[in-house]
């Protein structure tokens, strides 16, 4: 590699006396002996501001194409290397928002290279298939060696899927299935609702409604945009569903200071969830299935206690609605556990979990009952894409042989501590500091000063992600070490300074 311990040391060296010696910069955060990890960079490197010119350049050359008002700079993906983005001016930025949460083990890993350059795995990638008819022959294994290797608890079935909304549809799609055949007796279904199913009536097309929570994110296509509830502009303009929207608990920080209030405020959601179940049953709009985040990540970074997941769940099974959650974000193991309601301590948390993101490909779990009773009721050509399954199964090898998820909690509890000094220093801008592993947020004092600090990082080569109104995400890679963490929390520090 082009880069020997020795310089990487010496980087990390100076780059730590640099740090101290900044004048104004109160907070220092101690710098943790840095593992050999041949593939990574020694820290970031900046030539012009972002996006430089080439970015410009190359915005303005799609701008013709396409919308570009979303683009934040182009990139060179074969420079980039472990926890570094780099981009087409030749900017080296510390990456902690992963292309939206979906790298698991960094950029360019050798042990994804080496499986692409297996001439064994070329057909896989040359010849896409139509999976749900054509699978070739090694698929059983390879989906049982990869994701079924981490099913969540109670789930010995996934079905896979592109992307995380193409997910949640189907796996909504599956709820209501599963509702009407129950509803119907596991009989087959009558002339009529054949006939009245090609006409969107019911009863072929039933009135049954999902419920979902204010602030939640489960994608923009249109079933799922009916769930979403983080951003208006996601939703203007396309016609919804009449499903009922919970409130999500809005708790106080710090948690242990306001315990009563937010057992308060969990206790009065679960009612409001009750009492909506009632209202759409009245309505004639049964509800067939609750989904939610573990942690509603585009709202806004929003948590709530494993009690009230529990309760929830329970609520769900008196009431005879399928509780499915929605891991597209929270999943492989950026919480510090491969799966986020893993931490609600449940033998039977769900009975549907979706993914996406960092397992590569798209999918869903699912217990027995909810297994389609008709072929082509859940499926579309691709329903998956094998190659992110190879993948996949790298992946975890990397995971379990690096013991990644014991790396996530260590840096996590160190971002965290990191965080929460430096909302202490910078009280009047930062508060809220929270977190999960290193799934982990801040809040901003309003929203122009995030983006200011955003994009001031970003200059400093800190890449970071925004979330609901004034909240700055943190989303790294599971192969974010301890010292990734302190060269971070240095950096940060000297953009808050900046700003203060
Ligand atoms: C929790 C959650 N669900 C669903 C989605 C939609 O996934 P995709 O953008 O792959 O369609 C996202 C995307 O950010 C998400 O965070």
């Amino acid at each position: 590699m082009a880069y020997s311990v020795i310089s990487r040391r010496l980087a990390l060296t100076l780059n730590t006396n640099l740090r101290l010696s900044v004048s104004g910069c109160r907070y220092a955060s101690k710098a943790a002996p840095k593992a050999q990890v041949d593939f990574d960079y020694d820290g970031p490197s900046m030539k012009t501001e972002v996006p430089g010119p080439r970015s410009r350049e190359l915005t303005k050359q799609l701008g013709e194409i396409q919308n570009v008002a979303a683009v934040n700079f182009f990139c060179n993906y074969e420079e980039s290397r472990g926890n570094y983005l780099v981009d087409v001016d030749g900017n080296r930025m510390l990456d902690i928002y992963t292309q939206i949460s979906s790298i698991p083990i960094g950029y360019n890993h050798p042990a994804l290279l080496k499986l692409m350059s297996n001439p064994n795995n070329l057909s896989t990638v040359v010849n896409r298939p139509a999976l749900g008819i054509l699978p070739p022959e090694n698929f059983p294994d390879k989906i049982t060696e990869s994701l079924l290797s981490v099913a969540p608890s109670g789930m010995t079935r996934v079905q896979t899927m592109a992307c995380g909304s193409c997910s949640n549809e189907n796996a909504y799609k599956a709820m209501f299935i599963w509702y009407r055949n129950k509803e119907r007796g596991h009989t087959s279904p009558s002339n009529e609702e054949l006939r009245t199913s090609m006409i969107n009536q019911g009863p072929g097309c039933p009135d049954l409604s999902i419920l979902s929570f204010m602030g939640g994110f489960h994608g923009r296509t249109l079933g799922c945009l009916a769930t979403t509830h983080s951003k208006a502009i996601h939703k203007l303009d396309v016609p919804a569903f009449d499903w009922p929207i919970a409130p999500f608990p809005k708790l106080q920080y710090p948690l242990e200071e306001f315990s009563r209030e937010n057992a308060q405020e969990e206790a009065r959601c679960l009612e409001q969830v009750e009492d909506l179940i009632g209202k759409w049953r009245q309505k004639g709009k049964p509800v067939a299935g609750i989904v939610i985040e573990p942690i509603q990540a585009e709202g806004g970074d929003n948590h709530a206690s494993a009690e009230f997941f529990r309760s929830l769940r329970k609520i769900a099974s008196k009431h005879g609605c399928a509780f499915h959650v929605d891991e597209v974000q929270t999943g492989g193991g950026c919480t510090g556990k491969f799966w986020a309601h893993e931490h609600w301590g449940m033998d039977d948390p769900a009975d549907i979990v979706s993914f996406s993101k960092k397992l590569l490909t798209g999918g869903f779990y699912y217990k027995d009952a909810f297994q389609a009773d008709q072929p082509y009721r859940i499926f579309n050509t691709w329903m998956g894409d094998p190659t992110k399954n190879l993948l996949l199964s790298e992946v975890l090898s990397v995971i379990r042989r690096e013991n990644l998820l014991v790396e996530v909690n260590r840096s996590g509890k160190a971002l965290m501590n990191g965080l929460n000094e430096l909302q202490a220093q910078y009280a009047g801008i930062l508060s809220r500091a929270r977190g999960q592993g290193t799934f982990c947020a801040i809040d901003v004092c309003d929203d122009a000063t995030r983006n200011n600090i955003l994009q001031k990082a970003r200059n400093k080569g800190i890449l970071l992600g925004a979330c609901g109104d004034r909240s700055i995400r943190f989303r790294p890679a599971l192969v974010f070490k301890e010292y990734h963490v302190h060269m971070f929390l240095n950096l940060f520090n000297d953009v808050l300074a900046q700003i203060k």
